[in-house]
């Protein structure tokens, strides 16, 4: 459901047009890792990764690779001809790798760079272990591309957060997090991200903002920014956009939390303010205990309990507990420090996209892929309270009102709507969106509800009356809204 950015598609043609042609040049070094190493990653990867690769041949670490699977090793340093890496690579029949199934046969151009690899000894680059992860040695060797000074397209809003005054409002934007102010009616900030795409934000109590996302299917992380720290790498008139450089400049990108092989989906802090959560894609649940304050947090062992994709996360107002929403079609609540799940709610029968908790701990609420919003107790076995229709399509996020008892959900279906959370009952539908709303965020003051949209519109609406705010796209520099 979460597509990937329109702009990535035209960024890939431009640099598949300019990679360089490698056959002609025999005599030139082979790097494994620059080289070699990509080609395993995309065609070979999915079925000779970590967990339980084909052949028992796990390709990830040069030293595993070389080890072999249920054969030995499939390399012969100096000898392609007699290596069964090539005569796999090669074969017509059934031995052909990539299976005929799942793919056609490398290129001839990729053959025979790996063979030539091969017969200059088939070496690892110099500074690379041999058990080094090559997942993560190829992150560290990709910079992520600038965003675009001026939209092509507009895009997608993954993700929301008001500033702690409840005056400014961050959104995710390519690369980026833009901040806008709401008020003036003015894009402030713009600060430059490694990830891709913002999944989840929030503001830590120091007022630094956490951040997790990434790039789909290859690599998430959760980053603290400071969003004031920095300066901007131009001399700033009044009117103009401060640009802060989130990927080098160690003033605004202050930590890394998470380095992860795909995205990290959810945040959550708890209400002590003392610990933070993430899932993700990988399925696990992280924990970071933040009282030690900021120069020395400290990470828990990670939880692992879903089946997939862990989308939505919220803790107990003790801070003890936390409520999880997996695309395994379960909500769950978990006991941190025993690292159990302590209920499992199944009743969605789809997808779980959102989960939030009471303020006294006892109920849970859970939304998504079958429309509706469900109530639980969130204690034994997990029973269901009531369900709540109305959204006409998938419910892909849930927020609790900081302050009174409502639940904001928004939708497929194009709105955004506040529920009761005592009673399930509906308190109002925020109409205007013209697309998929894949964010929802509550100001922290609880006056104000913010919503993001597929096509890049965010509106803002006081939570008292349903009046509109403000609405814009937040697509930097966006000549014309394609619809
Ligand atoms: C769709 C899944 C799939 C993909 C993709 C795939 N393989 Fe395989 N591979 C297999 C399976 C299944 C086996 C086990 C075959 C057997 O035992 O008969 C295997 C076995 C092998 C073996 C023998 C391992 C051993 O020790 O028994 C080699 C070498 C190999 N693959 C290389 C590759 C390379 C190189 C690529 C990428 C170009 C690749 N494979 C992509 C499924 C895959």
């Amino acid at each position: 459901m979460y597509s990937s950015h329109r702009c990535f598609y035209f960024l890939c043609v431009v640099l598949a047009a300019a990679q360089p042609v490698h056959a002609a040049d025999a005599s030139k070094p082979v790097s494994f890792i620059n080289d070699i190493a990509p080609i395993l990653k995309e065609k070979c990867f999915g079925c000779h990764g970590a967990k339980n690769p084909k052949g028992k041949l796990d390709m990830t670490r040069y030293a595993n690779l070389r080890k072999g699977g249920t054969k030995e090793d499939p390399i012969i340093p100096g000898n392609p001809e007699d290596s069964y890496l090539i005569t796999v690579l090669t074969a017509t029949d059934k031995k052909r790798m990539p299976p005929k199934e799942s793919g056609a046969p490398l290129p001839s151009q990729q053959i025979e760079l790996i063979e030539r690899w091969i017969q200059q000894g088939a070496p690892l680059d110099a500074g690379i272990k041999p058990d080094a992860d090559l997942l993560r040695e190829l992150r560290l060797r990709w910079t992520p591309p600038p965003p675009p000074a001026a939209y092509p397209y507009p895009v997608t809003v993954t993700a929301l957060a008001f500033t702690p005054d409840s005056k400014k409002i961050v959104v995710s934007g390519h690369h980026e997090l833009t901040i806008w102010d709401i008020f003036r009616d003015k894009l402030e900030k713009r600060i430059y991200t490694r990830a891709r795409r913002a999944m989840a934000m929030v503001f830590l109590p120091d007022g630094k903002l956490a951040v997790a996302g990434g790039r789909p299917g290859e690599e998430g992380d959760v980053r603290l920014y400071d969003l004031n720290g920095g300066t901007d790498r131009r001399n700033v008139r009044p009117t103009e956009v401060v640009v802060l450089d989130g990927v080098h400049d160690k003033r605004v990108m202050v930590k890394q939390l998470l380095d992860a092989d795909d995205e990290v989906l959810c945040l959550a802090l708890s209400a002590d303010g003392k610990k933070l959560a993430s899932g993700g894609c990988d399925r696990l649940v992280h924990v970071w205990d933040l009282s030690g304050g900021y120069d020395h947090i400290k990470e828990l062992p990670p939880i692992e309990n879903h089946a997939d994709w862990v989308f939505g996360i919220a803790f107990t107002p003790d801070g003890k507990r936390l409520a999880t929403a997996s695309r395994d079609k379960t909500a769950k609540l978990w006991d941190i420090d025993a690292k159990e799940s302590i209920l499992t709610f199944p009743n969605h029968q789809n997808p779980v996209y959102g989960v939030a908790i009471k303020a006294d701990g006892t109920v849970g609420y859970s939304v998504g892929e079958d429309n509706q919003l469900r109530a639980w107790t969130a204690a034994a076995e997990g029973k269901q309270i009531r369900a709540s229709g109305g959204h006409g399509r998938v419910i892909l996020k849930l927020v609790a009102h900081p302050k009174q008892p409502l639940l904001a959900t928004c939708s497929a279906d194009q709105t955004v709507r506040l529920w009761n959370a005592d009673n399930g009952s509906l308190v109002r539908t925020l109409s205007g969106h013209h697309d998929y709303v894949y964010a929802v965020a509550i100001s922290p003051d609880g006056n104000l509800i913010a919503s993001g949209a597929f096509d890049g519109e965010v509106r803002i609406w006081k939570i008292k009356d349903g009046s509109l705010v403000k609405a814009f796209n937040a697509s930097p520099g966006l000549k014309t809204v394609q619809k």
